[in-house]
């Protein structure tokens, strides 16, 4: 068995969340902006089969955090973008490819949760949800197809490494062999991708320097590692209410996420990881056992570690509201309760 070696918490309170405050100062910032990616996701959902619109309906309009658009048109902004009208495509592309993935992803992992609803293939059937998204890639694609090829491999690419991360997540599934280096390279495909195309795609966009472009795609790969170790501590600690999601869907599901990773060692961890099927009472005895050892505080720190190396990358920028605006929102990525 492969032991896995956290970082000791800190002792550091966490902050309250400013979430409210964060979103304000978008919207100030940019508000019609986003509000151009709503309209236009909304125009390419039509089709002439109304099955797939209402589906495609049913989960766009059930909210999200539409963070990766957010991420996107930040840095582009931040990197000395001008006219957003490139970017609100891209930005669209962005979303329905992170929503497509939602979509496959409640099939894979069985979820009957997604945004505070049931998920939909509960609603609508495995089939007809998993032909939603591929429509979802498909316009995603119709919609960034015109830019320049260079653009188009790179949101490709992120497609590409999506799902090379969900298939690898399903070799670990229920393997106490996964290490955190496999850990890390799953999210870095799964989750990370899509945040790096989104950076570099937004910097390229801008106009700005090839290393620049560069520094942004790694910026968006620490943004996304963050995000995703926030999003498996939330499936121990979240409360559905807030996440959409169920507790503790990962250890139902077999799922190697951080706090399984890093509980291996925690016999209740291990016993529920590898249960053939890991009853609600495993799961339950496997989330006390992750709080008694401090799991939650350790998988903060680590997350933590990467937002400050996200944002020591934006303060290569010049100055500006917009890099302010993310350097805020990457830094209260890492205590979101949604
Ligand atoms: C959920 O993403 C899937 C992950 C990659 C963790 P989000 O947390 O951005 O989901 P929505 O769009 O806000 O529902
Ligand atoms: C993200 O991981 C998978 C995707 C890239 C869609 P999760 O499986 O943890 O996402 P949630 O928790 O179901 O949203
Ligand atoms: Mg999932
Ligand atoms: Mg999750």
């Amino acid at each position: 068995m492969n032991r896995i070696s956290i970082a000791s918490p800190s002792s550091a309170p966490i902050p309250p969340s400013k979430a409210k405050e964060r979103v304000a100062w978008l919207t100030e910032l940019l508000g019609p902006e986003l509000s151009r990616v709503e309209s236009r996701i909304s125009e390419v959902l039509e089709s002439r089969e109304p099955r797939l619109t209402e589906i495609s309906d049913y989960l766009v309009n059930a909210g999200g955090k539409r963070i990766r658009p957010a991420v996107a048109l930040l840095v582009f902004k931040a990197c000395g973008g001008g006219d957003v009208t490139d970017m609100v495509d891209l930005c669209v592309s962005l979303e329905l490819i992170h929503t497509a993935t939602l979509l496959h992803d409640d099939i894979i992992d069985s979820n009957d949760m997604r945004r505070g609803k049931d998920a939909a293939p509960l609603k609508f059937g495995i089939a007809d949800t998993l032909v939603t998204g591929d429509f979802l890639f498909c316009r995603a694609f119709e919609v960034c197809g015109r830019f320049e090829p260079k653009v188009v491999a790179w949101a490709a690419d992120a497609c590409v490494q999506l799902t090379e991360g969900e298939i690898m997540q399903a070799r670990f599934r229920r393997n106490v062999e996964v290490t955190e280096a496999d850990y890390m390279e799953i999210i870095g495909r799964k989750t990370s991708s899509l945040f790096a195309a989104g950076s570099r795609i937004a910097a390229y966009m801008a106009g700005t320097t090839e290393g620049t472009v560069d520094r942004m795609n790694t910026c968006g790969l620490e943004i996304g590692a963050a995000f995703q170790m926030i999003d498996d501590l939330l499936d121990i600690t979240g409360d559905a209410r807030r996440t959409g999601k169920r507790v503790g869907t990962d250890l139902l599901d077999g799922n190697p996420s951080l706090p399984v990773v890093a509980g291996l060692g925690i016999p209740a961890v291990r016993a529920a990881f590898t249960a053939e099927t890991c009853t609600r009472e495993a799961a339950d005895a496997a989330l006390a056992a992750m709080a008694e050892a401090g799991l939650p505080e350790k998988i903060r720190t680590r997350a933590t570690e990467h937002a400050t190396t996200a944002t020591g990358i934006l303060s290569e920028l010049p100055p500006s509201p917009y890099r302010d605006c993310l350097t805020e929102l990457v830094a209260d990525l890492v205590d979101r309760e949604v």
